[in-house]
């Protein structure tokens, strides 16, 4: 069966503040489950997706952050992603998630990021990444420990976010 769409759930949500579970072993339905939530970051469209956005407890992100127009696409699948070094060197990007829609707000992390995970093979991976592929790798990382990169705002900031996605959400549920 080719990858399938799932909804992307809307902050604020429970589910969206879980600190997720290590995947122990590799299933045909865990590669499934990576395979459909690529298919659900390209159609938003994203440059990231970690899977507690789909309501799942597991430490598995998806991203692709090449940008530009006529690059080869790099979808990469992280299961059990760990950031195992930063630079002390700080960057600052504009970050948005599909989980907080049309909000954007400057968030400062390391620069570079030394990650490890194990690939959609079972085969452990070590990178470095840097710019916004660094950024974006900790945001979706952020995810699976109940995270958002509004929580990285002063409370003013983050509760007025916040607000503007409670109206939304109840639009979108009389809609
Ligand atoms: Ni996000």
């Amino acid at each position: 069966m080719g990858a399938m769409k799932h909804p992307i759930l809307i902050h604020p949500d429970p589910r969206l503040k879980k600190v997720c579970a290590d995947v122990p072993d590799l299933s045909d339905d865990l590669r499934k489950l990576a395979d459909d939530m690529l298919e659900t970051m390209y159609d938003a469209p994203g440059i990231g997706l970690a899977a507690p956005q789909i309501g799942v407890l597991d430490r598995l992100i998806v991203l692709d952050c090449v940008k530009e127009e006529g690059e080869a696409p790099r979808p990469l699948v992280m299961f059990n992603p760990r950031i195992i070094a930063a630079s002390d060197e700080q960057n600052v990007y504009e970050e948005g998630c599909l989980s907080i829609p049309d909000q954007y707000a400057e968030v400062t992390r390391p620069k570079i990021v030394q990650v490890e995970w194990m690939d959609q093979n079972g085969n452990a991976q070590s990178e470095e990444f840097d710019g916004l592929w660094a950024t974006c790798v900790q945001h979706e990382i952020d995810h699976l420990d109940g995270k958002l990169f509004i929580d990285y705002l002063k409370p003013l900031k983050r509760q007025m976010i916040t607000r503007k996605m409670q109206k939304l959400k109840r639009e979108r549920a009389r809609a």
